[in-house]
């Protein structure tokens, strides 16, 4: 059985520091990336940036750097960004590197062989913000600019010498794979407006710029850099070392289970990088994932509107799990959400601190008071802690479905309804009332509840990884161990050692906050 998966985030461009918008994409790959790891699989997970091309050439030359030096500094605070985001991503590409290079210039020349290249002339729309080439039905008139519809980006007519990919020979190829792998794109939303574009009939694509240099050049033509999005999707294989296809990372993990995307490049990625894949004669990725885009209070982020939210500052102020957790709780995969100051602290209270973080709170504290700190082993149990043990163990496959079909919010609901059951259960058991008249029942109760919080915790732990790490450490148990079948295991706890003390996992905000 192939036990390896990898998941991809979008590189981003490093031409101005890191927003809410990235910090998203890369939190919920790493859910994913680390609820694998938790199913035993060898995963790889992969981001970095995306640092050729006209808008960061034009972004350094704003800041009077060589762009080269302009991305080793803002890529460096990506990079520190996927440290505060607590990412356990196994690798970081810059496709200034090497490694990329050559793999870039071996796609090229793998299509160039295919006949899929040829030379003319581009006269149309582009997009620099964009990175992007629009047809005349793509763009509109806003305050007498011209603007992409779709991105709302400012637009300039170029007209250069481009080389050309044959991209309309491939709509067929193209529709004939999405109609045999349905679940190539998603959501299906995505993946129809991706249908009916193809259908349209594609026109070949230019992939090469000749008025201006930062880019990686076309072999024998100097005088063109290759288009941006040729040399960006490129970094997804580069990273397994092709061109050197008889690697072993190139042969366990390529094609790719997943690429997590937003929805604004999902053309790029589910049209033009497998029509490209395609003519090199590759093998295409599984999947691609469109998810919504963020919004701040119902608008979208933007300087003018003074409503960008800076994950770094707000992970100051509240934590790294707390903004985990209210991201992917608070807005639907699939969809755009509106996220907002007021509801990140009402979700750290109700669903943190109240739910998750008192439960932990409450149960270690009593057994450290009542049980000399031992967790305490018992076989009697009876039905009703039975029913709470075995509520959570028979959903194990539909959870690991939920997640697996990427349905985040289906799943977050699930271990959270299991910690509020949790709670109730240990209310209306009442250990406290009973440690003198039954001991034996308190300590089952105590053995129970422990359980079911060692099986949320390992549910939670793709989640918020830091609270869950100090909890399985106040048990005694090793994070590296922990995968989904522990869930099943009774004895995945340390029974004989004392607890080690718990600090406060969520602290509550209060209002002027
Ligand atoms: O497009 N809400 O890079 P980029 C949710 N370099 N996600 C958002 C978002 C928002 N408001 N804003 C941005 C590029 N994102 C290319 C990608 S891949 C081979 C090359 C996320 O810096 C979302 O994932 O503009 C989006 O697709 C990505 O950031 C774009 O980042
Ligand atoms: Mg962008």
């Amino acid at each position: 059985m192939n036990k390896n998966f990898y998941i991809t985030t979008p590189i981003y461009y490093p031409s101005g520091k890191p927003h809410m918008g990235h910090a998203y994409s890369s939190i919920v790959a790493d859910i994913f990336a680390r609820f694998k790891r938790l199913e035993n699989y060898n995963v790889l997970f992969l981001t970095g940036t995306d640092e050729h091309g006209q808008k960061i050439q034009k972004e350094a030359k704003k800041n009077n750097k060589d762009p080269k030096i302009f991305c080793d500094e803002l890529s460096e605070t990506f990079k520190s960004l996927t440290k505060i985001l607590n990412l356990s991503n196994n690798d970081f590409i810059r496709t200034t590197e090497k490694r990329h290079h050559k793999s870039v210039i071996e796609i090229w020349n793998r299509l160039v062989e295919s006949g899929d290249i040829y030379l003319d002339k581009y006269s149309g729309w582009y997009s620099v913000s964009d990175e992007a080439f629009y047809d005349e039905d793509e763009i509109e008139n806003i305050n007498q600019k011209k603007v992409s519809k779709s991105s709302g980006s400012t637009v300039e007519w170029v007209e250069e010498e481009s080389y050309f990919f044959k991209l309309s020979s491939w709509s067929n190829k193209l529709l004939e794979f999405y109609n045999t792998n349905p679940n190539f794109i998603l959501p299906t939303s995505r993946k129809n407006e991706v249908v009916k574009f193809v259908e349209k009939g594609l026109k070949d694509l230019s992939i090469s710029r000749t008025s201006f240099k930062w880019g990686i050049p076309v072999p024998k033509n100097e005088k063109h850099v290759i288009y941006v999005w040729l040399d960006a999707l490129t970094n997804y294989i580069s990273a397994l070392n092709f061109p050197d296809i008889k690697d072993k990372k190139f042969k366990d993990f390529w094609p790719a289970d997943i690429h997590i995307i937003g929805k604004d490049i999902l053309r790029f990625h589910a049209v033009f990088w497998p029509a490209f894949l395609l003519a090199a004669k590759l093998p295409l990725p599984k999947k691609v994932f469109g998810h919504g885009w963020i919004l701040s209070d119902d608008k979208k982020m933007s300087k003018s509107l003074g409503n960008i939210l800076d994950p770094i500052e707000i992970i100051d102020k509240y934590g790294v799990d707390q903004l985990r957790y209210y991201l992917v709780k608070e807005v639907s995969l699939g969809n755009d959400g509106s996220i907002s100051m007021e509801n990140l602290k009402n979700c750290i209270n109700n669903d943190l601190a109240n739910n998750y973080g008192n439960l932990c709170q409450r149960v270690f504290s009593f057994i450290k008071k009542n049980c000399d700190n031992k967790i305490p082993k018992s076989s009697t149990l009876d039905n009703l802690d039975k029913k709470l043990l075995d509520n959570l163990r028979n959903n194990i496959p539909k959870l690991i479905n939920l997640m697996n079909k990427q349905d985040l919010n289906e799943y977050i609901k699930m271990v959270v309804n299991f910690s509020f059951e949790a709670n109730k259960y240990f209310n209306d058991s009442e250990p406290w009332a009973i440690k003198k008249k039954k001991p034996e029942r308190m300590k089952t109760i105590l053995h129970t509840i422990v359980q079911q919080i060692k099986n949320i915790t390992i549910l939670l732990s793709p989640i918020i990884p830091n609270a869950t790490d100090k909890v399985f450490s106040i048990m005694n148990l090793s994070n590296e161990n922990i995968t989904i079948d522990k869930i099943n295991d009774d004895n995945f706890i340390n029974y004989e050692k004392k607890l080690d003390n718990l600090e406060i996992l969520f602290n509550k905000i209060e209002n002027d906050n």
